[in-house]
């Protein structure tokens, strides 16, 4: 835990969420009562015996894919509309209480699909707990949807093809694309052909790269139209590719707890934040599957400040480059910055 005036501080400064799998925000709580109202079979493993020998073999992740095979198991409880409008909602109440104003949210309808449930379904349930968020929060939200690289193009072409003939682009019910779930061993470029067909459409994309694969998953990433990536940590080992990313204004939404939990990193302090301020990188700083990772996004602030020491001014810079880089209307940023700079001014005095 941070110093007390820290964590206020924290707690209160504007954040904008930009990484986070809604299907990551599944408590062993919420998989364990959702598995038994919607008479799901959970493995027979010892992991699944209770809430707490889940809990504990959380806290013992080997790698990413070793960790994708719990997530995974844990969505397939998720059965009815109000089951994706409950997950979303929880999770909106969480973020808003550690000072998001702003979400933008994952979720991967191609793994639910597969288990036979329908894209309509995920996407209404999800969508009401984004307008519950919006109604009773005050918060903004986008919905990204990520395309998995564990399952076939043909997969994730079904999915784009029921994006296009819901008009779920036209009508901003899918805000963005992304790409998760294993990195090395895939090809790089599987989705090239969807990416250049949404990019023709104008639609923004985004990326997970360089989390656990090396740089040239990111150049990859960009190539292919990604004007975001989500985590990028690997990007300080290509000092030209840096220069790049800073050149063209890319943000990396970055997510240290799950560094360090998925064996990226030994510690918060590997993950190169100080490298990334200091070469001009935007990033923000984010939770990605705060449920199996043990922290929300202000467990992450915290984490930082506690590995870094940063001052308020650079925390200034962090939120206010969280707030341009969002997916938002300009008049939205402005409201967002204004309340960075009255937060701010609160706590100059802080050293
Ligand atoms: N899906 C959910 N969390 C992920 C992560 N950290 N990396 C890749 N895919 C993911
Ligand atoms: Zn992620």
């Amino acid at each position: 835990m941070c110093q007390s005036t820290w964590h206020d501080f924290l707690r209160g400064l504007p954040k904008c969420e930009h990484h986070v799998h809604l299907e990551g925000c599944l408590t062993p709580d919420l998989i364990f009562h959702l598995a038994s109202k919607n008479s799901v079979q959970l493995p027979p493993t010892p992991e699944y015996t209770s809430i707490e020998t889940l809990t504990h073999r959380y806290g013992h992740f080997t790698s990413l894919d070793d960790f994708l095979h719990f997530y995974f198991i844990g969505m397939s409880v998720l059965q009815h509309e109000s089951d994706f409008a409950d997950l979303a909602w929880a999770y909106f109440q969480k973020a808003h209480a550690d000072g998001v104003h702003h979400a933008e949210v994952f979720f991967d309808p191609q793994v639910h699909q597969d288990r036979g449930i329908a894209y309509e379904t995920i996407i209404a349930g999800f969508v009401a707990g984004c307008q519950r968020a919006e109604a009773e929060l005050g918060l903004s939200t986008r919905l990204i949807l990520c395309f998995v690289r564990h399952l076939s193009v043909e997969s994730a072409e079904r999915t784009y093809a029921k994006i296009l003939e819901n008009g779920h682009f036209e009508s901003d019910t899918v805000h963005g694309l992304g790409w998760s779930s294993s990195e090395v061993g895939p090809p790089k470029d599987m989705f090239r052909e969807i990416y250049a067909s949404a990019r023709e459409r104008g639609v923004r994309l985004t990326a997970h790269a360089g989390e656990e694969g090396d740089p040239t998953y990111i150049s990859t990433a960009l190539e292919l139209g990604a004007r975001r990536i989500d985590h990028g940590i690997r990007l300080v080992e290509d000092e030209g590719l840096m220069e790049r990313v800073v050149r063209e204004g890319i943000l990396l939404t970055v997510c240290p707890l799950s560094n360090v939990q998925l064996k990226c990193v030994k510690e918060v302090k590997e993950v190169p934040i100080r490298k990334f301020l200091d070469a001009g990188v935007k990033f923000s700083i984010n939770s990605d599957d705060p449920a199996y990772f043990g922290g929300y996004i202000l467990d992450n602030y915290c984490a930082v400040q506690e590995a870094f020491g940063l001052s308020v001014a650079e925390w200034r810079v962090i939120a206010v480059n969280s707030v341009s880089e969002s997916w938002i209307e300009e008049e939205r940023k402005l409201e967002l910055l204004e309340r960075i700079e009255e937060h701010v001014c609160g706590f100059a005095e802080l050293v």
